[in-house]
């Protein structure tokens, strides 16, 4: 008879009969996290070079209130904190922020490698007792359902700065015309990662068909689902690509409003 090896969690934590590299997941998800934790803060906080011809940096849409063209309802508001350095990302990020902190997969990815809780499989964690997300504070994690509806009205608008990046005003003349650069694509390329994660949240498949015991009758509903699913597959790639490019958008837009890259144009 074969005898599987099981951890022997009396030995307490991190205890574990694997022989792999069952560290390095968990590290490398820390490593990247924490770097775009810090990159998103600092951009938030900085309140300026988010813009860039007719572009926006992700981070700062839709800006509400601003100092660029994009603004929808002008500058700073009189009614903001004084003891609160401005910024036009601080009165919107929270939203895609709280949609991705509850995303069933990062909590896995989260609760594994910052607190640990497990480790990995079967590898022992710090503590004996389970108590889930059935009670105060993870069952706050439930409102992600509702932050969904958010992101996709957030889809929307980076989708209308897309077509905005597509108009580019030259010194000297009146009328924007039509054109393309590398920022344009850029821009285009996140919506579409973007999209391509949202659409594919757990939520989401629930939500348009997943509750349902049969599909018969439902056609729609059963297409639909199955599309969502066949994003769903890939959640996690998804969560990566539009996590790294969010971030490397607003680095892109940043750098070239401070002079440091050069936005080529392509038509
Ligand atoms: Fe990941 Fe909803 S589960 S975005």
């Amino acid at each position: 008879m074969t005898h599987t090896p099981v951890t022997d969690f009396r030995r307490g934590f991190g205890a574990t009969n694997r022989t792999d590299a069952w560290w390095a997941r968990p590290l490398v998800i820390f490593v990247c996290l924490t770097t775009f934790l810090l990159y998103v803060t600092w951009a938030a906080f900085q309140g300026r070079h988010y813009t860039f011809g007719p572009y926006l940096s992700p981070l700062y849409s839709p800006e509400l209130f601003g100092d660029s063209p994009h603004s929808w309802f002008g500058a700073k508001p009189g009614w903001w904190p004084p003891f609160i350095p401005w910024s036009p990302a601080l009165l919107i990020l929270w939203a895609p922020g709280i949609f991705r902190l509850t995303c069933y997969y990062y909590r896995g990815a989260y609760y594994r490698s910052f607190w640990a809780d497990p480790p990995s499989c079967t590898v022992a964690e710090p503590r004996k007792t389970y108590r889930g997300e059935n009670s105060f504070p993870l069952i706050i994690q439930n409102v992600h359902r509702y932050f969904l509806y958010i992101a996709l009205f957030f889809l929307l608008f980076l989708a209308h700065d897309v077509w905005q990046a597509l108009w580019f005003t030259e010194p000297g003349r009146g009328n924007a015309s039509f054109g393309i650069g590398v920022g344009t694509l850029v821009l285009a390329i996140n919506v579409v990662f973007l999209a391509g994660y949202t659409f594919g949240c757990h939520s989401l498949r629930h939500a348009v068909g997943g509750f349902l015991d049969r599909f018969s009758g439902s056609p729609i509903r059963a297409r639909t689902w199955r599309c969502v699913s066949c994003f769903n597959r890939r959640h996690m790639l998804w969560a990566w690509l539009s996590l790294f490019w969010v971030m490397f958008s607003d680095i892109y837009i940043r750098l070239c409003s401070m002079g440091v890259w050069h936005d080529w144009r392509i038509i």
